[in-house]
């Protein structure tokens, strides 16, 4: 009686293993890299799938580093993105960081163009291309070519469209930046460009025409070649071998900026990206993790706005606020509406702050008129309804005038350099009733955060055992390399993107 117990429990628990490789097979195969495309041909469409929260892949390289599809940010809002696989990095979104409300009803298709469009409301955005077939090269590159693999007799595919030359954010090894690019950071504020001979940074604080004000200008060297006038626009690249090169239209290069990893041996990639504080920053892909490897502003200080709107950047300390009254522990200095677009400080009423030791942020490219006095450089300002604040120098006569709403400036031990800002009436104003609503909705997302931990974990113990395969694979375990896209400033892309 108790030999043919055994046999029968034996067979159970094989059978409950082929159970469990029955269920566990077919999602893998579907939810596994591999399985997605290589090209897309003529005729190719797709929706967004609801269940995917965070990347649904449509096409990758042939290696499987590099994929594009569908990415879902903050679970209400769609783009177009090509992202690194492994660290689920966005490197590229089309129509540089369009996005638009995530909908079932949003389609990209590929008609000879790459397109993306909505029932309701048409064509967001499109190649203009008449090609053959979509590929993603092993670099990242998106690529639309004339025709399709299979109908080339000799020749290479020629490339109507690439996404290199429309960058978002970043910039890839080996891809150029030319004069007719720009990155935007994502929160849309910075942007990178090239002038005649130099790399500017730009940041728009208010409506005022492109692309803002200056805030950093890299110069080249000039060691190898010079910048010759009448020669042709300048371009950059960002090297393998761990440096931004620049050149005009030799093949020495008129300036290199290395990399701490410069020239080391190793099979990494590279990328720059324009972050959301206005700093161009290196990463090097290690195999598991991105390593930071160039930082194109070295002193936070010199940044425009470290601490934020009125804050005051103590070099190799942190940030205070300009107002010496407030304190910088809430993490900003002034909470009203100070930078709202298309505020000038005249039709408002404003008071004024005055602070002793302060500087603009790299003062070295910041335009100035030379004045006799403090007060003359003061009223100057007071009476000019595109001025936000001035900066006076005692000791030079330099009066700097700041048209733009006032950000982030820098402490000096130096009490002849003297700040004069104007404040906006009713800035900060509502203090404790917005310390109410503030309190109110820290307490809201407290109850929220302990339902969704308790949700997860009832979650992760139903799920736990058969479907354990499936978490592993991170289908949905994306939040932290999309939290740059999670800026509440993405609007102004959206717009700026069409
Ligand atoms: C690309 O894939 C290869 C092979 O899997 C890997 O060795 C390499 O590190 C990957 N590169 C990046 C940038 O992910
Ligand atoms: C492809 O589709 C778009 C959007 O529907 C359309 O505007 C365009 O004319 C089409 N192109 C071709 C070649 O059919
Ligand atoms: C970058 O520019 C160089 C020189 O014009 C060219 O040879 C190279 O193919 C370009 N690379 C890409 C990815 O467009
Ligand atoms: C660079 O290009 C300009 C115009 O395109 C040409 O006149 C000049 O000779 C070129 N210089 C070099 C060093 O190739
Ligand atoms: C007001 O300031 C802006 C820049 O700060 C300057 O361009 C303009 O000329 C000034 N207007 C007057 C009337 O001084
Ligand atoms: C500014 O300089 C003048 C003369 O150079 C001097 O009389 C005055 O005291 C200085 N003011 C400040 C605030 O340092
Ligand atoms: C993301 O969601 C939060 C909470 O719903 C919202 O406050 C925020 O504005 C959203 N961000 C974007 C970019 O839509």
């Amino acid at each position: 009686m108790e030999d043919t117990n055994i046999p029968t429990e034996l067979t159970q628990f094989y059978a409950f293993l082929f159970f469990l490789t029955f269920l566990t097979h077919p999602i893998a195969a579907t939810s596994a890299a591999p399985s997605t495309a290589h090209e897309l041909l003529n005729g190719f469409t797709a929706t967004p799938d609801s269940s995917v929260t965070s990347f649904q892949p449509l096409l990758s390289d042939s290696v499987g580093n590099y994929s594009l599809g569908f990415l879902r940010v903050n679970q209400t809002q769609l783009a177009l993105a090509v992202i690194h696989v492994p660290s689920k990095e966005p490197l590229w979104i089309a129509g540089n960081g369009l996005l638009t409300q995530w909908s079932s009803k949003t389609r990209l298709s590929f008609n000879g163009s790459l397109v993306i469009s909505n029932a309701r409301t048409g064509v967001l955005w499109s190649s203009h291309t008449a090609g053959g077939r979509v590929r993603l090269s092993d670099t990242s590159n998106l690529l639309i070519e004339l025709m399709a693999a299979a109908d080339q007799n000799g020749g290479g595919p020629s490339i109507l469209w690439q996404s290199f030359d429309f960058p978002y954010n970043t910039l890839m090894e080996g891809q150029n930046f030319t004069s007719a690019m720009t990155l935007v950071s994502s929160n849309g504020i910075y942007s990178m460009r090239l002038g005649p001979d130099f790399i500017g940074f730009y940041a728009k604080f208010d409506a005022s025409s492109d692309p803002g004000h200056l805030y950093f200008q890299h110069n080249p060297m000039e060691v190898k070649a010079r910048v010759m006038e009448g020669e042709g626009s300048i371009r950059a690249i960002l090297s393998p071998d761990g440096f931004i090169g620049m050149y005009q239209n030799g093949t020495a290069p008129v300036d290199v900026q290395p990399f701490s990893s410069f020239q080391q041996p190793g099979t990494g990639s590279r990328r720059v990206r324009l972050e959301p504080d206005g700093n161009l920053i290196g990463y090097y892909w290690t195999r598991s993790t991105w390593l930071v490897d160039f930082k194109q502003v070295s002193d936070p200080c010199d940044l425009p706005s470290a601490c934020g709107p009125y804050g005051l950047c103590q070099r190799g300390k942190g940030c205070s606020c300009l107002d010496s009254q407030t304190s910088y522990t809430s993490g900003r200095c002034v909470t009203g509406e100070t930078t709202i677009a298309g505020d000038d400080p005249c039709r408002k009423k404003y008071k004024v702050l005055k602070r002793i030791g302060v500087e603009v942020p790299n003062k070295e490219i910041m335009a100035y008129k030379i004045m006799s006095s403090l007060e003359k450089c003061e009223s100057a300002c007071e009476v000019n309804c595109t001025c936000w604040g001035a900066v006076y120098s005692n000791t030079s006569g330099f009066c700097y005038t700041i048209d733009y709403p006032i950000q982030t400036l820098v402490e000096v031990l130096d009490d002849t350099k003297v700040g004069y800002f104007k404040i906006r009436e009713g800035a900060g104003k509502s203090g404790t009733s917005t310390r109410l609503w503030v309190g109110l909705g820290i307490l809201c997302g407290l109850v929220l955060l302990i339902l969704g931990i308790g949700g997860v974990v009832l979650y992760k113990r139903e799920r736990r055992g058969v479907k354990g395969y499936v978490e592993e694979e991170g289908v949905n375990g994306g939040v932290g390399p999309y939290k740059n896209l999670g800026s509440a400033s993405f609007k102004s892309i959206e717009l700026s993107g069409r």
